[in-house]
């Protein structure tokens, strides 16, 4: 997850107002950077997936991959190899992490991630989440079996891999399952389709529920439709980490929006 030209600008401008705790004084936040986001977590938990990656890193098999979001500014083919995909798809461990983190920090109980690709975030997830339901779309088959064979590694047995379009699965989902407490909107990174995920998330939430968008300064698109996010009536508090937004809905929250050091 370099830093591309496009976005050096907004990069640095993140930076210089970016806040580390000392900035912050919603409680919810403040607590969530003082004991989880600046807290290493334990290497049995993490290792294990960080081996998988490094796996997935070397794995030259070139995959069948139909796009069925934006695309990718770096994978230009049909057929990529998993080293590729694994290099340029996936979370860093960083992010991963404070994505598991913050569904600790909640105690969520359902979880939903639009896009697996090769399945590490979600594998930070469950790991940091013994108790959670998690659910993961992802539309390339090839893609999901090899997500799934990485899941049976780890006998990560709370993540549910459901494999088709989030346009047909997720509806279909979101009417058999308890409201989730936490989405991961990961996957088809265009102004459009982010708007409507994030509408039809927020049918299906509680007060709790928390938003976490990939991506947000990644297109023009996506940061007009981050900075409508932040501004919709429903939600109190935006967490902005540059390259993860987090909105929550909570009411007893006032507005406010904080750009965090990360
Ligand atoms: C950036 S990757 C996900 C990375 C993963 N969440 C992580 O943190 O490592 C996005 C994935 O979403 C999938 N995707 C994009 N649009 C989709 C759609 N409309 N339906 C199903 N899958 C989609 C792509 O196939 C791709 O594997």
């Amino acid at each position: 997850m370099c830093i591309i030209m496009g976005t050096l600008l907004d990069y640095i401008q993140y930076r210089f107002f970016a806040k580390s705790r000392h900035g912050i004084h919603s409680p919810f936040v403040y607590e969530f950077v003082e004991k989880y986001l600046y807290q290493e977590i334990e290497s049995s938990i993490y290792q294990p997936i960080e081996n998988i990656r490094v796996a997935l890193l070397k794995d030259k098999r070139q995959i069948e991959f139909e796009d069925f979001g934006a695309g990718s500014k770096k994978i230009r083919t049909a057929k990529p190899s998993v080293k590729n995909l694994a290099k340029n798809s996936l979370k860093p461990k960083k992010y991963a992490k404070l994505i598991a983190q913050l569904a600790q920090y909640i105690q969520a109980e359902n979880i939903i991630e639009l896009g697996t690709s090769l399945g590490t975030t979600t594998l930070y997830i469950s790991a940091l989440n013994p108790k959670a339901k998690i659910y993961t779309l992802e539309g390339s088959p090839e893609l999901a079996k090899i997500a799934q064979k990485q899941f049976d590694k780890l006998n990560a047995r709370n993540i549910n891999l459901i494999v088709g379009n989030f346009d047909q699965k997720l509806p279909d989902l979101l009417n058999r399952i308890p409201k989730p407490d936490l989405y991961f909107i990961d996957g088809n990174h265009t102004y459009e389709a982010t708007i409507r995920y994030f509408k039809l998330a927020l049918k299906h939430s509680n007060g709790n529920t928390l938003f976490i968008f990939d991506d947000i300064n990644w297109s023009d698109g996506m940061k007009k439709a981050w900075s409508e996010i932040k501004s919709h009536p429903q939600v109190s508090i935006s967490m902005d980490f540059f390259y993860l937004g987090v909105v929550s809905i909570n009411p007893n929250y006032s507005k406010e929006d904080f750009v965090i050091r990360y």
